[in-house]
């Protein structure tokens, strides 16, 4: 009986593959009620999962759907997944980056339900951008091309999609073993053959601390070598938000400045960093030769000119990208350094200018957003500006911004 299952795991037992199956398949077909798959959730989110429960529920998600195969592209595939930050445009980075250093790359993104956009929800902000595209689409482009940047195609993995909905709704996504079967499953079925997974840490991540980070890092790595794709994990910084933009549009065009080799913060080094690792793997090549090979992409305006190239291929023209002229300074209170800029605090301004979603059915504003005029470390003087606001109207918007910056 499926109250047997959920006693069993509030027990802390392990479950056995025919209880899992029964379990999940059930609440995918309908059998099993959305009140009983929550309190079986929340019994994993305080006991976990084994390796092993981990394993078989990654396969179940797999198999609930498609599981797409490129192996007719020539090249090695390799992904690349976030595990979700503030402000994290790094896939308009990476991607032209190496695409423009010969490796293929078919990425996948979607949009988002939380604070702040989803990549898909960024590239739609540039006019025209079809980010649907079918199968023989994809190889046409990445046979012209070397990349697409689009949202998920087929039917990928039905059962996380029911199971994650859930977990959002009812208090259950805090959990190691859950993301990592929710977001390989989704990596393995996307048909890439080597995995690369930024995972972040921070206040503005799913992971708090190191410690989980890492063993969030090591389960991912365990399932995609189980599935004998060679997987790696950056562990990255999720304090603050990432680069100076949060919104659609306004990462967009943080994107385009960096491809631009305009900026060289830690944002930069992070997309040099995830772009030399995908290009070793790809290549079977040390990491500091990717790197060299990564570097002059951008400096030889290669990077920029791919990711222009992808754009119009797919339709978007970037001149056509709209910033909100309703703009509103920010400034210091006090004078002294900034010593922390809160990332959540941060993605809930931004999502109260319209820049996020909160629902499935809300709309987003792509104009909108928050600019910080100060990275963390600064030294900051009484009026100085902190951050821009990007509104949709002049109206005054109530936020605390003492939550937001630590100045000292
Ligand atoms: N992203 C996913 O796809 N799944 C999770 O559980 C968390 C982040």
């Amino acid at each position: 009986m499926i109250k047997d299952i959920i006693n069993k795991k509030r027990l802390g037992e392990e479950l056995t593959e025919e209880e899992m199956r029964m379990i999940f398949l059930g609440y995918l077909e309908g059998s099993v009620p959305d009140y009983q798959m929550s309190s079986f959730l929340m019994a994993i989110c305080i006991n976990g999962m084994t390796e092993n429960e981990t394993f078989i529920l990654t396969d179940l998600f797999l198999n609930s759907g498609d599981i797409l195969d490129f192996s007719n592209i020539p090249g090695v595939k390799v992904d690349k997944h976030s595990t979700g930050g503030v402000g994290d445009k790094t896939t308009l980075v990476v991607v032209p980056i190496v695409a423009s250093c010969g490796v293929p790359v078919i990425k996948m993104s979607g949009r988002s339900l939380g604070y702040t956009g989803g990549t898909i929800d960024k590239l739609e902000s540039i006019p025209g951008y079809q980010v649907e595209l079918s199968l023989d689409d994809v190889r046409k482009q990445v046979a012209e091309v070397g990349a697409v940047m689009m949202g998920q195609t087929g039917k990928l993995c039905p059962l996380d999609k029911k199971v994650y909905a859930l977990r959002d709704a009812s208090g259950t996504t805090d959990s190691i073993a859950l993301i990592a079967a929710s977001i390989m499953s989704k990596k393995i079925a996307g048909g890439a053959d080597k995995i690369l997974i930024d995972v972040k840490v921070g206040r503005g991540a799913f992971m708090k601390t190191e410690e989980d980070a890492k063993k969030l890092s090591d389960i991912m790595i365990q399932i995609g070598e189980h599935y004998g794709k060679e997987t790696r994990t950056i562990i990255s910084n999720m304090d603050a938000p990432l680069g100076v933009a949060v919104g659609n549009a306004l990462e967009v065009k943080e994107a385009l400045y960096i491809l631009e080799g305009k900026g060289k913060g830690a944002f930069y080094e992070l997309c040099v960093l995830l772009a030399s690792t995908m290009v070793s793997m790809a290549k079977d090549i040390s990491l500091e030769d990717a790197k060299n090979l990564v570097e002059e992409t951008i400096a030889s305006g290669q990077a920029y000119r791919k990711f222009l190239e992808i754009v119009a291929y797919q339709g978007g023209d970037v001149e056509g990208i709209l910033i909100s002229s309703h703009t509103v300074s920010v400034c210091s209170q006090q004078s002294g350094i900034v010593r922390g800029i809160n990332a959540l605090e941060v993605a809930k301004l931004s999502c109260m200018l319209g820049a996020g979603r909160m629902k499935k059915e809300d709309e987003i504003d792509p104009s909108v957003g928050v600019f910080l005029n100060v990275s963390v470390g600064e030294e900051v003087m009484v009026g100085d500006p902190l951050m821009t606001l990007y509104q949709k109207t002049g109206d005054k918007v109530v936020y605390d911004i003492s939550k937001i910056f630590e100045i000292v």
